[in-house]
């Protein structure tokens, strides 16, 4: 099988990582529509290989990415965002089932910051800068930002951030919620990297199944998702890995996972 080209990122794997770089850079990786195409492409394919177990997503030293697109969006009117059904193909990102890290580093604003929490874990370099400044666009956030913003980092600062468009930097990112952890810009990629791979290195059943089960929080009643729970977890006795991996517990020694 050929390998596809993309224009606007650069795909690679290795050691059960996926990973998506943008590669905008005159444009600070803002997300036009063939950006978002690919970006949205080469993620669907790791995801259905059943040897990626976590896919990285980054962007450059400068920018994890600048928003959508402003110069392809100014001149479109609103039956053409309609028909086209602008941002509606991030609901396939969204939708992934491998687990995506995402490496943060310069600015993550507008479509940037929504791309962020859309990923799992999201790992920030000190210098990240995020922000929803859409409202001094005169618009409002359109890839998900008022709706995860507001549950990941609570009503007081999504409302903040997406009224004022200020940024927030990596350390107050982190307080609010959105990020998982901020290290050293230096060390963004090395740290990327391995919490990916330490994730790829997991029964991918299991990991793909956590997923889905911590992100049906935002979605279901308390009871209903403690069910959810409990099945989920009663389904991976289904699996050869839940055998291998409790095996390997009591001899005492590494599991050596199967995905299945
Ligand atoms: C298109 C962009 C862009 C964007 C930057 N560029 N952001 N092009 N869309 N979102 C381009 C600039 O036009 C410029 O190209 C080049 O990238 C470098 O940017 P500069 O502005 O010269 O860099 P700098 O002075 O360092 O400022 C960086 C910045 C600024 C603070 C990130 O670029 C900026 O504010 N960008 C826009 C951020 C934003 O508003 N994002 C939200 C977009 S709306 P040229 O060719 O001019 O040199 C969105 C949500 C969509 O994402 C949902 C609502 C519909």
């Amino acid at each position: 099988m050929t390998e596809p080209t993309y224009a606007t990122i650069k795909v690679s794997s290795a050691k059960r990582v996926g990973r998506i770089q943008l590669n905008r850079p005159a444009a600070l990786n803002a997300l036009d529509e063939r950006t978002m195409d690919e970006v949205v492409a080469a993620a669907t394919a790791f995801d259905a290989d059943d040897s990626v177990g976590a896919i990285l997503l980054a962007g450059s030293q400068k920018a994890f990415a600048a928003g959508a697109d402003i110069k392809e969006m100014v001149d479109k009117s609103a039956a053409e965002m309609r028909a086209a059904d602008w941002f509606r193909r991030w609901e396939d990102f969204a939708a992934l089932r491998t687990p995506v890290v995402a490496a943060v580093s310069g600015y993550a604003l507008g479509g940037g910051c929504e791309l962020a929490l859309m990923a799992d874990v999201v790992i920030a370099g000190s210098g990240a800068t995020f922000g929803q400044p859409e409202i001094n666009l005169g618009v409002i956030p359109g890839m998900g930002g008022s709706q995860r913003l507001a549950r990941s980092a609570g009503k007081a600062k999504a409302m903040d951030m997406i009224l004022t468009g200020r940024h927030v930097d990596a350390a107050e990112a982190e307080r609010m919620g959105m990020v998982s952890r901020v290290v050293e810009d230096g060390e963004l990629e090395a740290e990327a990297k391995t919490v990916a791979e330490l994730i790829a290195s997991k029964s991918k059943p299991a990991t793909q199944v956590a997923k889905e089960t911590v992100a049906a929080a935002f979605e279901t009643p308390l009871q209903q998702g403690l069910l959810l729970e409990r099945r989920q977890f009663h389904a991976l006795f289904s699996t050869e890995d839940q055998a291998e991996g409790m095996a390997a517990f009591q001899e005492k020694r590494k599991p050596r996972w199967q995905h299945r």
